[in-house]
């Protein structure tokens, strides 16, 4: 039986509904679902050449520290500043989300099992996308009730004023396309690395560690309606999970290799973990 989607057509931007196995628009653009469930919707001319977004081995290291709950309480306040937004009249109908840059579905999957523990809210329509294929991949192993795409932030293929509120946790972001698929008075949540975040393994690899500078505000388009800061410290055990943290920062590109060969003999690490969580209205 055919579903209805917020998908839409990357060629034509008609609606996809979803068949057994493919999805489909009416002009008959159709796009395979992979046995995972996801669906690919990244048009070559979305991309440069070669593999686009973080690369597997980035993932893996990605979901097994995550998954070690270093985050989760950055997490969880999340998934409060997302429900802080949702009205009583909100919970009477479905919520539509979008995880914008999702990765492998943490974030995405933690947030979907926590509203499903909020009174009065039984709908919810959840959506990740992420152009690295295999993020995707992973993240639909994770809930196979969210609808995961392959597909670029900067070609979102979502329908126009279809979502109630997007998340965008550490990730590219496109305006015009946010406010796009936005319903009016859409709520944007985004996540970025506060001033410390880090520092520990900063100090661990170079000689110098400079503060980050403020990141993810949203220009035209968006209103703040608040901004809070969430930041604790972590305490590495293990080679392992030092070596997961690294991969998944940028750090991972840019420190030659004996600072990594160092980085690898630590049996533990402390870092302070600092993220801002901004919460923007569409204007
Ligand atoms: C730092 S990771 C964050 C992933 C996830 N939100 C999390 O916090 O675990 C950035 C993600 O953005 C994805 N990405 C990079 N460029 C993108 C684009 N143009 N559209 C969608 N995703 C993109 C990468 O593949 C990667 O998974
Ligand atoms: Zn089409």
């Amino acid at each position: 039986m055919s579903k209805k989607s917020l998908f839409q057509c990357p060629v034509c931007s008609n609606a996809l509904v979803q068949g057994e196995r493919q999805y489909f628009c009416r002009k008959g653009h159709s796009y395979d679902i992979a046995r995972k469930g996801y669906v690919n919707l990244l048009l070559p001319s979305h991309i440069g050449a070669g593999d686009p977004g973080d690369h597997k081995e980035m993932i893996e290291c990605r979901r097994d520290f995550l998954n070690k709950g270093y985050y989760e309480i950055f997490s969880d306040h999340l998934n409060e500043a997302l429900i802080s937004q949702v009205s009583d009249m909100d919970k009477a109908k479905e919520i539509c989300i979008l995880d914008a840059g999702c990765g492998e579905g943490y974030y995405t999957s933690r947030l979907r099992n926590k509203l499903l523990t909020i009174d009065g809210i039984d709908a919810i329509n959840m959506y990740g996308i992420d152009v690295s294929k295999a993020a995707i991949h992973y993240a639909s192993g994770r809930d196979k009730n969210i609808r995961f795409a392959v597909a670029s932030t900067y070609h979102t293929p979502i329908l126009s004023e279809s979502m109630d509120t997007i998340l965008c946790v550490f990730a590219p972001r496109d305006e015009q396309e946010f406010s796009r698929i936005l319903k009016p008075s859409g709520k944007l949540i985004i996540a970025a690395p506060g001033a410390r975040h880090l520092l520990g393994l900063k100090k661990a690899l170079y000689e110098e560690s400079s503060f980050i500078g403020q990141k993810g505000t949203v220009g035209e388009g968006f209103e703040l309606l608040k901004q809070f800061n969430v930041s604790y410290d972590i305490h590495l055990k293990g080679s392992e999970d030092i070596f997961n943290l690294l991969m998944m920062t940028p750090y991972s590109r840019h420190t030659d290799q004996d600072a990594v060969e160092d980085l690898k003999k630590l049996d533990k690490l402390d870092t302070e973990v600092d993220f801002n969580i901004m919460i923007y209205q569409k204007i």
